[in-house]
């Protein structure tokens, strides 16, 4: 995968998965977010490296976070930036997701930016598109979100220092989480000092995460930890809905609440994706609290897609001289 993600330069050209992207890549994503970085109430930060590029979102599944920040960061960059609606687009008349892409495309599109809910949907548009063109993996399936990953490693660095010191603990649905993938394959390329995942026998996954320790007592998995990862129940991805968890008393099991929170390091971190289930996967005081970092996982999130989009524009830039 990393060929296909780095161009013959070793410059960014796709971004699909964090599995087999090389350590100092990430390392690289997430020195330049710092650059884009600025306190809330501070001003966003502005650049135009991507003027005249012209950025497309393409969510196939829901989205606020992921969309909102791409668009805003695709902005703060200076590009053109195009939000398919994709109830209104021909796509429900039956055109091809390819011949969508291609369409778009001859539109003089730069950089796709896809969120699916099928596995191998971002992959498979980089096999289609021109040799100057970028496409970022907005969330794929239970599969990955990269993105994710990276401002939820750049949010604990920034709190917790190295992550190579840092226990941590994933609690909820891990396995229909892509959340948790990325998170994972950051973590470990980055030498986390220890993971566990903390969820039902039913919700911990059967593979994936070699590293990781597996806890079904939340009393147990939280104990001592640096930072806790709240995830909420993917309903959309079980196979039976007679299989989903019954809230309440999912929440008396593994909801996290700032009572529970005790039991982990008394400096320890509390962070959510998003979007959340209050009174499910964790507790509105515990959300909105002392703890809580998750509005900053929101601010970094902005700041790291400008950073994966200023890289990938390195590569569009090399390759515009033959391409158009
Ligand atoms: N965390 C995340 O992907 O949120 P959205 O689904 O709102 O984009």
């Amino acid at each position: 995968m990393s060929a296909e993600q780095l161009n013959n330069q070793g410059q960014l050209r796709h971004l699909i998965s964090l599995a087999d992207l090389p350590r100092s890549q990430i390392e690289k994503i997430i020195e330049r977010a710092a650059h884009y970085s600025r306190p809330i109430g501070q001003p966003p930060p502005r650049d135009t490296i991507l003027r005249g590029n012209t950025v497309a979102n393409l969510f196939f599944e829901a989205s606020t976070r992921t969309r909102a920040s791409f668009e805003l960061a695709a902005k703060r960059l200076g590009a053109d930036v195009l939000n398919l609606d994709v109830n209104m687009s021909s796509r429900t008349k039956g055109e091809s997701l390819l011949d969508t892409i291609y369409t778009l495309q001859a539109m003089q599109i730069d950089i796709f930016v896809v969120r699916d809910a099928s596995t191998g949907v971002p992959l498979r548009i980089t096999k289609h598109v021109a040799p100057h063109v970028s496409v970022l993996n907005a969330g794929e399936s239970d599969v990955s979100h990269p993105t994710q990953g990276l401002l939820d490693v750049m949010t604990i660095q920034r709190n917790k220092g190295e992550v190579g010191a840092l226990c941590i603990a994933i609690v909820g649905d891990i396995k229909h989480s892509r959340v948790a993938r990325s998170a994972y394959e950051a973590l470990t390329k980055l030498g986390v000092g220890e993971l566990r995942l903390v969820a039902p026998e039913e919700l911990l996954p059967e593979e994936g995460f070699p590293e990781a320790r597996s806890y079904s007592r939340l009393s147990e998995g939280i104990r001592d930890v640096d930072v806790v990862m709240a995830l909420r129940i993917q309903k959309e991805r079980f196979a039976e809905l007679g299989e989903i968890p019954d809230p309440q008393e999912y929440f008396r099991r593994y909801g996290l609440t700032e009572e529970r929170m005790q039991l982990a390091k008394p400096e320890a971190i509390v962070m959510h994706p998003g979007p959340m289930n209050r009174g499910v996967e964790i507790d509105g005081a515990l959300a909105d609290g002392p703890r809580s970092v998750i509005q900053q996982q929101v601010t970094n999130g902005v700041a790291i897609r400008m950073a994966v989009l200023a890289l990938v524009h390195e590569h569009v830039v090399a390759g515009l001289g033959t391409a158009r």
